[in-house]
């Protein structure tokens, strides 16, 4: 049979030299110049070319071993070395991490696709909150924000000590540097940034836009794979963190800090992607959503998308999340006498879907690439009234949804508030109810009643 994708050798970037070390939370150790890393201790009087160490905490301390993330760095200077913070805004105020004064809305929400603010605006500057949860001082929640930049963190970063970004590009591919190392992610991957970590976005080409999903507590990991078995879905080695790089550069720079749910700034007179060399197990990555292994019915009926869980933050409730990250990628549809697209749907938990190329199979139109939905929980949704004729009427034929398209969900257990911007954004669709109207009722013949 053939295959649509080629699968090259691992590793790989996305068409650059840029070398990567392959695995999901693996202790790794690298070094962008030999003998950089010191090899029997973590902390030596005095390290390899006086570099200072450094260790970045991503749990407690005394997190038990299965959970622990750390990792040391050896820099040229410590990252204390900037002067005081100071309160940043971006220019159109519209990053939130404060839900509180928000509106949860029963109502179905969707957003034609987001476009740039217009002008010059860098990663930061065009952050986008549509919604979340929680707080980032109680350590609980989420926010889901969208981006798009026409302009490099020129001599900026952003650290995020509020909790881990899932980076999720839909057009122009990002360079994005950190304290780790290069990552060159395209639209079809993802990746995470976790907490604490520097870094800075940088477009490939003139613009690039996409979506982020914050989480306030814990970390990404695999889903569990149970009766599945021991394969299947997204497999570790198919994720992929930086090798060490460098710069000595001496520059006005700017660190942005995320706190509390705000932005700060301070100044330092160099680069802060001056590790050499760094080990540990607490590193970015980045992942080719092309590699996922989807699992799905395969006589009839029709599996829930949990089935399609990429990465999930689960809460302290087994099995239930803070946030999934769902993806509904090429596979082929064989369920036999079933409703093949997304059923109809109540939820206990919050659905917010994006779209990164195509049309997806449950909606003929208005769910565009670089648009969004929002079905808060217990709000019911499903297929449009064109999508359902369509399926009720088609063959029992195997039928293959291709590269063309690439829809994915954030889920969680809690309640979105949606931000003001987002709800009062010019893109909102306010028509979105429309595309359940004109559903016939179904005819109880006389008798059978
Ligand atoms: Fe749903």
């Amino acid at each position: 049979m053939a295959v649509s994708r080629p699968y090259p050798e691992m590793p790989r970037g996305s068409g650059t030299d840029l070398k990567y070390l392959s695995g999901f939370g693996n202790e790794f150790a690298s070094e962008a110049i030999p003998g950089a890393l010191p090899v029997d201790q973590n902390s030596p009087k005095v390290c390899p070319f006086g570099l200072y160490a450094e260790q970045l905490s991503g749990t407690a301390f005394t997190a038990p071993r299965r959970d622990n993330q750390r990792s040391w760095l050896y820099r040229l200077r410590p990252s204390v070395g900037h002067d005081h913070f100071e309160p940043y805004a971006t220019p159109h105020d519209t990053l939130n991490s404060d839900f509180s004064a928000c509106i949860s809305s029963p109502n179905q929400l969707r957003w034609l696709p987001f476009k740039s603010p217009g002008d010059q605006h860098d990663f930061v500057d065009s952050l986008f909150t549509i919604c979340g949860s929680g707080s980032a001082s109680t350590k609980s929640g989420f926010a889901i924000h969208v981006y798009a930049l026409t302009a490099g963190m020129d001599d900026r970063c952003l650290a995020n000590a509020d909790g881990d970004f899932l980076i999720v590009p839909q057009s122009g591919a990002l360079s994005i540097v950190t304290e780790f190392g290069h990552l060159e992610v395209a639209p079809g991957e993802i990746c995470v940034i976790q907490r604490g970590m520097r870094f800075a976005v940088n477009p490939v080409q003139a613009e690039a836009s996409g979506y982020m999903l914050e989480i306030f507590s814990g970390h990404f990991q695999l889903p569990e794979l149970g009766p599945i078995g021991a394969n299947g879905l997204a497999a570790a080695r198919h994720f992929l963190s930086p090798t060490a790089a460098f710069e000595d550069r001496v520059s006005s720079y700017t660190v942005i800090h995320k706190f509390d749910g705000r932005l700060w700034g301070a100044q330092q007179d160099h680069s802060p992607f001056d590790v050499v060399a760094w080990h540990g197990n607490y590193a970015p990555y980045k992942y080719d959503l092309a590699r996922f292994c989807p699992i799905n019915a395969a006589a009839f009926d029709h599996p829930d998308p949990s089935i399609f869980t990429v990465l999930t933050c689960p809460s302290t409730t087994p099995g239930v999340a803070v946030a999934d990250f769902v993806i509904f990628s090429p596979r082929w549809l064989v369920a036999e006498h079933t409703f093949r697209p997304p059923y109809f749907h109540r939820n206990c938990m919050s659905e917010f879907m994006g779209l990164i190329r195509g049309a997806y199979d449950g909606k003929r139109g208005g769910f565009l690439p670089g648009g969004a939905s929002l079905h808060s929980c217990m709000s019911p949704h499903g297929v449009d009234v064109a999508t359902f004729e369509a399926a009720t009427a088609s063959s029992e034929e195997p039928k293959k949804i291709g590269d063309e398209a690439l829809a994915f969900m954030f889920e969680t257990d809690l309640v979105p508030r949606v931000t003001s911007h987002a709800l009062n954004a010019a893109n909102l669709d306010r028509s979105y109810q429309q595309c359940w109207k004109g559903f016939k009722a179904a005819q109880i013949p006389p008798a059978a009643i």
